[in-house]
């Protein structure tokens, strides 16, 4: 089961009219889903989109509610999807980023580096690169890149020079092989830390599905589709994401963006967001306890203007 993240906190925050239009961008295991439907009417609309097409399937089979339609689909093609079911504008959407608790339990899918399988962790299967082209053909230089940027893991170097000397020899297809890599090239002190692949898994994953591109995409794309006062929420579960969401909401509720200095406005841009709080919501001590992987969450909520 996944369990989601700051639930009453972002439904509460969401839903500003129990008849309206809401998307909820990345289903998962319909956690936030279903207490979204729980406070709306039935006259409501929803949309649940996920990339991953056997989790909208296993899950959808269990939601079984009128006004809810399941769509396979990347949310950084917000725009297209809703163009294609003829909305022009909602009332709320909701991101929830990272991987569901499907993906990172499914052992065959790759993610998790506590058990054996093909270096994959494709979110949407019908995409051709997987972590095993990334690993295997991507230049030291795009690798050290990937590691340092998406798992900012201190021993990058060594890692990937170890995974570059060893797919000289040999091609790396599974999981545990390149935890091994991993494994004999940081210093005994950090393997026993925390897991000493997390980082570079993190990494992977965070290029595997371009997670980075897809949410500075959907974010203005978000902010169009809103109905004035629609909410727009985003959990976040590292300070990338964090500070795309955070940078975001900053320049549209500042509007103008004029250099400092100017006496006068000449950009002509106005604040299109107002925050809902100031400072990101964090889970409180009871549900970290309950859900370790809340630890590092912050829900972000903004008003359109
Ligand atoms: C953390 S889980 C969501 C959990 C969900 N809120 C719940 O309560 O069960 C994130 C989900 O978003 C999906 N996802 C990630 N990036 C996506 C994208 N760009 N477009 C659509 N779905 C995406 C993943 O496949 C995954 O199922």
């Amino acid at each position: 089961m996944h369990m989601p993240v700051l639930l009453d906190e972002t439904i509460s925050s969401l839903v500003i009219n129990p008849h309206g239009i809401y998307v909820d961008c990345t289903m998962g295991g319909g956690g936030h889903l279903r207490s979204l439907l729980s406070k709306l009417e039935d006259d409501a609309q929803v949309l649940a989109i996920d990339k991953d097409k056997q989790i909208l399937e296993e899950n959808s089979k269990a939601i079984d509610k009128a006004g809810v339609k399941f769509i396979h689909g990347d949310f950084r093609n917000l725009k297209a999807i809703m163009k294609n079911e003829n909305i022009a504008q909602v009332d709320g959407i909701m991101i929830d980023l990272g991987v569901s608790s499907f993906q990172l339990d499914n052992a065959q899918r790759g993610f998790s580096f506590h058990e054996d399988a093909d270096l994959d962790m494709r979110m949407d299967r019908e995409q051709e690169l997987s972590a095993r082209d990334i690993v295997n053909k991507y230049s030291e230089k795009e690798l050290l890149r990937i590691l340092f940027e998406y798992g900012e893991e201190r021993y990058a170097r060594r890692i990937v020079k170890s995974v570059v000397n060893y797919r000289s020899e040999k091609y790396i297809n599974t999981t545990l092989e390149l935890v091994d890599i991993i494994k004999s090239s940081v210093p005994a002190a950090y393997r026993r830390e925390k897991h000493p692949a997390r980082k570079t898994f993190q990494a992977l994953r965070i290029a595997v599905n371009s997670e980075l591109d897809a949410l500075q995409g959907v974010l203005p794309q978000a902010l169009e589709l809103l109905k004035p006062a629609g909410r727009l929420c985003i959990i976040t579960f590292h300070s990338l994401e964090d500070r795309i969401v955070k940078r975001f909401f900053q320049e549209k509720v500042k509007g103008c963006i004029c250099p400092p200095g100017m006496p006068l406005c000449i950009c002509g841009q106005k604040p299109q967001l107002q925050l809902v709080s100031r400072k990101p919501i964090v889970p409180s001590e009871n549900e970290c306890l309950a859900n370790p992987r809340a630890r590092s969450a912050k829900l972000r909520v903004a008003s359109k203007l």
